[in-house]
């Protein structure tokens, strides 16, 4: 997998909290301890300006002071091991905290105001506190920064700790590997999804705890297996089984030899069925458990992109037919979705790209910070774009776990996608798709004069920032309006068009004469401008 595009490690660890917290003297001590790298976003600010702070707030004003604080979060900001102290107001920037959170964890360190007070004396170099009285102004700050603070989830208290002890805390943090949890509550029964390291090492305790209980029978393909069956069976007892890779092997046959290979291993109802693959083996595997004697049990283990921010959430498995992707499957959600960054580490880039071109998606779908900042921010992908990702998925299949409504706009590009996959017979691939897919919605939305002025340009600059098409070549027009049609008749109605209209808003349902999809395919072909 290329290095440039997927970054899960190392990981900074990002200081953050309000003056007096001891940020930069905790910092410097906790970089010497675990021999880091030590950084301090007011002291590249300083450097960046060539004077100290208070005389830049004195000369140029607050938002100058901003704007460097901005620039000095994005030099250091890329996953590179380090011990950052960042300014304390700099994560009220919404772009920085998503950047400094893609390369690192954040903790932040509080205090009583009295204590912060004392410990800043009558230090005149802290602008913000000058005055009459910075007990009030020192207030007010804290107030203003209440929400970005206490948002962090790492906190340390640091009232009563010496910087020493500040530090020795720190390094008991498990904060270079850590899980987010968050939890999907539909379908019901509702699932826990856990992002983060260690968890396929760790998987048998996981298990347990997500009360799926043995005998366990492991579901893999070829590529996968060879490279987590030895980890497996060292933490786990466990049958394995593994299919053949690739989107054809989604099908009636590979699942009736699951169903024999279950019934010869004596997998029975209370057994626990763990998927371990891309989205191919988790709508496989996931549909077997489904099936197999009326449902039984099972875990998800994405270890693609896209299986990790899409088709591992929502509870959908299923397979394929000769006659069309999909067609047969259920509803039956995983007991728990542990999905361990580490195993990303091996995809290969273009498989990388179709996740991060789902990922995009959800952005214009619901995130309009996510949006801004692949717009802006690091040309890698990390951590923190993939918690929301994920984020964004739940909070969409919560809102319409039956896929009635709401859970539609997840559609977005994906009628021109799947019309042009199909075409090319599927030699093009889902990602590069959806990346056309997706500038093809906003022009059809800016055709329709539905849209910001600027989307199509922002989503097509976005989509080349990544290494994503936005135009395809050698497909025949006349061929990818048929293959609408045939999804259509599929869905018994007609082509209806999800829009974006801004970065975090959609509109689904749109419908739009035959001639004006014509004309956003023609103009969607290479060497159109
Ligand atoms: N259920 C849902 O809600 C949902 C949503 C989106 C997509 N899907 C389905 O997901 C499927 C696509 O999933 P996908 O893109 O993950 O494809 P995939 O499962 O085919 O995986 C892509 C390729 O990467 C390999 N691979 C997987 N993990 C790897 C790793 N860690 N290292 C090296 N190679 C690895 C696989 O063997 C395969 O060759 C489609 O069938 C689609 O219909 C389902
Ligand atoms: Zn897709």
């Amino acid at each position: 997998m290329s290095e440039s595009l997927l970054r899960m490690q190392p990981l900074n660890i990002v200081l953050a909290g309000p003056p007096g917290a001891g940020k930069s003297a905790v910092g410097r001590l906790l970089g010497e301890r675990l021999n880091r790298e030590f950084v301090d976003t007011d002291t590249l600010v300083e450097r960046m300006a060539g004077k100290p702070i208070h005389q830049i707030f004195e000369e140029q004003g607050e938002p100058a002071f901003r704007q460097m604080e901005i620039e000095a979060c994005r030099q250091v900001a890329e996953p590179a091991d380090r011990v950052i102290a960042c300014g304390g107001g700099a994560l009220m920037d919404a772009g920085s905290r998503i950047l400094m959170e893609a390369g690192g964890t954040l903790v932040c360190l509080t205090g009583e105001p009295e204590v912060l007070l004392a410990r800043l004396g009558k230090d005149g170099s802290r602008p913000l506190l000058a005055g009459a009285s910075p007990s009030e102004r020192l207030q007010d700050l804290l107030e203003a920064r209440k929400d970005t603070y206490d948002s962090i989830p790492a906190q340390v208290d640091t009232t009563s700790l010496s910087v020493e002890q500040v530090a020795d805390r720190l390094v008991e943090l498990p904060l270079a590997k850590r899980t987010v949890r968050m939890t999907a509550s539909r379908p019901r029964p509702g699932y826990e999804v856990l992002l983060g390291e260690e968890l396929i090492s760790n998987l048998s305790a996981l298990l347990e705890q997500a009360k799926l209980l043995p005998p366990y029978v492991v579901v893999s393909d070829s590529n996968v297996a060879p490279l987590y069956e030895e980890i497996i069976r060292a933490t786990l007892e466990c049958s394995f089984i593994t299919v053949p890779a690739g989107e054809n092997h989604k099908s009636q046959e590979t699942l009736y030899q699951l169903y024999t290979t279950f019934l010869d291993s004596g997998v029975d109802r209370s057994s626990t069925v763990v998927a371990l693959g891309g989205g191919v083996v988790l709508d496989l595997a996931g549909f077997a458990a489904a099936t197999y004697m009326r449902g039984i049990r099972w875990a998800a283990l994405p270890t693609t992109l896209l299986a990790v921010v899409d088709a591992s959430l929502g509870g959908k498995v299923g397979i394929n037919l000769a006659e069309g992707k999909n067609l047969i499957g259920a509803f039956h959600p995983p007991g728990v979705v542990l999905a361990d960054l580490s195993t990303l580490a091996t995809l290969p880039e273009v498989e990388a790209r179709t996740g991060l071109a789902e990922m995009i998606k959800a952005a214009l779908i619901g995130d309009a910070d996510l949006f801004t900042s692949m717009e802006s921010g690091p040309t890698w992908i990390g951590r923190s774009w993939i918690h929301r990702a994920i984020q964004l998925k739940l909070t969409i299949v919560d809102e319409d776990p039956q896929e009635s409504g709401r859970r539609e706009a997840l559609n977005l590009g994906h009628t021109f996608a799947h019309a042009l996959e199909a075409t090319s017979r599927y030699r093009l691939p889902h990602g590069q798709a959806v990346a056309i897919g997706l500038l093809g919605a906003t022009r059809l939305a800016s055709a329709l004069d539905r849209c910001e002025s600027t989307l199509e340009d922002r989503v097509q600059e976005v989509l080349l920032r990544f290494g994503l098409p936005v135009r395809f070549s050698g497909l025949d027009t006349d061929r990818i309006l048929d293959a609408m049609k045939q999804d259509k008749k599929r869905k018994q109605g007609r082509s209806r068009f999800v829009i974006p209209i801004r970065p975090g808003r959609v509109e689904s349902g749109i419908e739009a004469p035959e001639a004006l999809i014509r004309d956003v395919v023609d103009e969607l072909r290479e060497g159109t401008p």
